[in-house]
């Protein structure tokens, strides 16, 4: 199967396929009201520092595509539209372009309509170091998501089966380039067991993408025809579930980008109170610049932007970090997750990282 056309084939059955059938069990955790909250809305700053460089919201269009000429247009209008709202934009795998030397077009148009934004490269863990750098200076990027995919990998037909050694190149990686280096999931999500393995080693930038948005291992599955059944037509963790394990193990300075499944202001504040810096979106965006450009995608994060200060003000939070610190109540299968999990409940629905 040739890149590109597997490239094409990824935006197709993600848009056809939709999110799910995993819960992200964001609707397993809710707010207390704060009847007293103290805000000024114009006390209320959504804007953080990332990787030196101001973002105005938030967020971030995580890893989509690129790598063919076809899809250039697309990351073309990605890049506009994150140039315009002041968010982050990753792209999608560099691997086969830096190791087949083609198809840099569709990645380097992204930093053309995004001079001075923060800008994430996006490779294999599979890679050399000197192919990580070369991902990294096609872009001038601000950052390095290496991405862990073992459930895609093994229900994409050429996928690679033998997942040995990765920590060793992740860590090749990392010493190997000058800009920081985030691990990523593509929607299964990182475990505390992972979390701790990686931080043991050094590592402080994580991308959680639990299960619940974009299901790879059902695109996979698809582009052969296929319907995955039993455990593996939902394997994952839950985003809410990988937070809260992220939110066990990390440390105050540690960098975490929230991701999978994350569709509305409920999840954005939801996922800001687990722990994230910045919250990435990315199957519901290639929808919408799919269908409505530059223009749907630049609504739909200002509407979010809004509704996110509602939550913000009823909270009496002045920053999304500020949610960290706000009473949350668990229910449902969190609350047995918590509790299989051995975590604090108590402490956990106090604050949290
Ligand atoms: C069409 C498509 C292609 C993707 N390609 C990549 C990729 O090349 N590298 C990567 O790290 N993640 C990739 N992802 C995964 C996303 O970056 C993200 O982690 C995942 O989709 C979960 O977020 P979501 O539920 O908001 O889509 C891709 C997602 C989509 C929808």
């Amino acid at each position: 199967m040739k890149r590109a056309q597997r490239k094409l084939e990824h935006i197709k059955y993600a848009l056809e396929l939709g999110d799910g059938p995993r819960s992200t069990h964001f609707e397993d955790i809710r707010f207390l009201h704060n009847c007293l909250p103290e805000i000024n809305p114009a006390d209320i700053v959504l804007s953080v520092e990332v990787f030196g460089k101001q973002l105005r919201l938030p967020f971030l269009i995580d890893a989509i595509t690129g790598g063919t000429d076809s899809v250039t247009d697309v990351n073309a209008k990605l890049s506009q539209a994150a140039a315009k709202l002041g968010i982050a934009m990753a792209v999608g795998s560099q691997y086969g372009a830096v190791r087949d030397g083609k198809g840099y077009a569709s990645y380097e148009v992204v930093r053309k309509h995004n001079p001075d934004g923060v800008i994430i490269a996006n490779i294999s863990a599979l890679a050399t170091p000197a192919q990580a750098c070369e991902a990294v200076k096609m872009l001038n990027a601000d950052a390095l998501e290496v991405h862990l995919n073992p459930a895609q990998e093994l229900f994409m037909g050429e996928g690679d089966k033998d997942f040995k050694g990765l920590m060793d190149n992740l860590l090749r990686i990392r010493d190997g380039v000058e800009v920081p280096v985030i691990v990523k999931e593509t929607g299964c999500g990182i475990a505390t067991e992972e979390y701790a393995r990686l931080k043991a080693q050094g590592f402080t930038h994580f991308n959680c993408a639990g299960a619940g948005g974009t299901n790879f291992p059902a695109i996979e599955a698809s582009r052969y025809g296929k319907e995955l059944a039993g455990d593996f037509a939902g394997w994952g963790l839950p985003t809410v579930w990988t937070l809260l394990d992220s939110a066990v193990t990390c440390n105050e300075g540690d960098f975490l980008i929230a991701s999978g499944g994350i569709r509305n202001a409920s999840d954005i504040a939801k996922a800001f109170a687990l722990g994230a810096d910045v919250v990435g979106m990315a199957g519901n965006v290639l929808r919408l610049v799919h269908e409505g450009g530059v223009e749907a995608v630049t609504t739909y994060f200002e509407t979010l932007a809004e509704q996110l200060t509602r939550y913000l003000l009823l909270l009496g939070a002045k920053t999304p970090k500020d949610l960290r610190n706000v009473p949350v109540i668990y229910s449902g299968e969190t609350a047995n997750y918590i509790a299989n999990r051995g975590y604090d409940l108590a402490a956990l629905s106090k604050n949290r990282r």
